[in-house]
C-alpha cells in the first residue's frame, strides 16, 4: 500500500469512522479552504475498540459518505480493510502515557492505543501537512497533538469547534442508537454544560460546587450512568478543582443514556 495522495502539494487530511455528519463535514470544509488538496479517510479502526464496544454494529453508510464529501469538494478518499492497516505480521503501537490514562483512558482503557496507532499509520500514509480533529473528542485531539509534538510528525493538527444539532445536542455517529426518548434525555449533556457556563459567568470557581449543581439535572433521567464530570486545564488535561481567570479550560461529560455512551464538553475561558 502507497500512500494516497499525490506529491509535490499540500494535502490537508480529516480522520473519520464515516457514517458521516456536519461535524464531520465540518473538519472537510476547513482542510478544502487550507489546502490544495483534501483527502479524508473511513476506516472503523478495530483496534479502538474493546470487546464489549460496538464494533460489530457501528454504523456505517458509505455511499452516501462518499456523496457528502464530494460534495464539499474532498479530493480523495482512503477506505482501507483492516487488514490493510493491521496486516499479518503486524506488532508496532504507539502509546501516550499519562494523559490517556484519565477520562476516556479510565473508562476505555485500551482506546488510546488504538487511536495513536491509527493515527500515525493514516498520517505517514497521507503526508498531509495539516491534519483536523473535532473539539467534540477533546481529549483525543490533546493526544493527538501531543503525540505529533513528541514524535515530531511533519504535520500540523487542527482542532475545529463542536457542530451541534439546533437544540444543542453534540452530533456524533453514535446518536443514531438512541430511541425518541433516549434522545430527549441526551440533551441533559448540553443542559448541564449550559448551566456549569452560567455559574462559572456569575463567578463560582469551585469546581465541586459545580458539578454538584450539573449532577442534579441528571436525577430525573430514567436509564444513564454519569461516568465523568471533569474540569481539566485545556492544553494538558491535568484536572482542577479551582478555576483560575485567563487560562482555557474544558468541562466535560460522559454519560451513558440507555445503552448509548455519550460525551460533550465546553471550553471556557473568565
Ligand atoms: P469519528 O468519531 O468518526 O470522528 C472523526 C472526527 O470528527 C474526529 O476528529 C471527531 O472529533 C470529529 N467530530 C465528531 N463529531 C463532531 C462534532 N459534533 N463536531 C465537530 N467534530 C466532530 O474520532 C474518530 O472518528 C476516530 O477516533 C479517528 C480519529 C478517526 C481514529 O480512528
Amino acid at each position: 500500500m502507497g500512500q494516497f495522495a499525490s506529491v509535490g502539494k499540500q494535502i490537508g487530511f480529516v480522520p473519520t469512522m464515516g457514517f458521516l455528519h456536519e461535524g464531520h463535514i465540518s473538519l472537510v470544509r476547513e482542510s478544502v479552504k487550507e489546502n490544495e488538496i483534501t483527502a479524508a479517510s473511513i476506516f472503523v479502526n478495530p483496534t479502538q475498540f474493546a470487546a464489549h464496544e460496538d464494533l460489530s454494529n457501528y454504523p456505517r453508510n458509505e455511499k452516501r459518505d462518499l456523496e457528502l464529501l464530494e460534495s464539499v469538494g474532498c479530493d480523495v478518499v482512503f477506505i482501507p480493510q483492516p487488514n490493510e492497516i493491521y496486516p499479518p505480521g503486524f506488532q508496532t503501537y504507539v502509546l501516550a502515557e499519562e494523559i490517556t490514562k484519565i477520562l476516556e483512558g479510565e473508562f476505555r482503557p485500551s482506546h488510546f492505543k488504538g487511536v495513536t496507532t491509527v493515527v500515525t499509520i493514516l498520517l505517514n500514509l497521507s503526508r498531509c501537512s495539516n491534519s483536523y480533529f473535532g473539539r467534540k473528542d477533546a481529549q483525543q485531539a490533546a493526544v493527538l497533538t501531543r503525540m505529533v509534538k513528541d514524535l515530531y510528525i511533519p504535520c500540523t493538527v487542527h482542532v475545529c469547534p463542536i457542530v451541534r444539532d439546533s437544540d444543542g445536542l453534540a452530533m456524533s455517529s453514535r446518536n443514531v442508537y438512541l430511541s425518541e426518548d433516549e434522545r430527549g434525555e441526551a440533551l441533559t449533556l448540553y443542559k448541564s454544560l449550559k448551566l456549569a457556563e452560567e455559574l462559572v459567568m456569575k463567578g463560582e470557581k469551585e469546581t465541586q460546587r459545580i458539578r454538584a449543581a450539573m449532577t442534579g439535572l441528571y436525577e430525573k433521567l430514567r436509564d444513564y450512568e454519569l461516568q465523568y464530570i471533569a474540569f481539566t486545564e485545556a492544553e494538558t488535561f491535568t484536572q482542577i478543582d479551582e478555576i483560575e481567570g485567563g487560562i482555557p479550560f474544558y468541562i466535560l461529560i460522559a454519560c451513558r443514556i440507555g445503552k448509548t455512551r455519550l460525551i460533550d464538553n465546553f471550553l471556557l475561558t473568565v
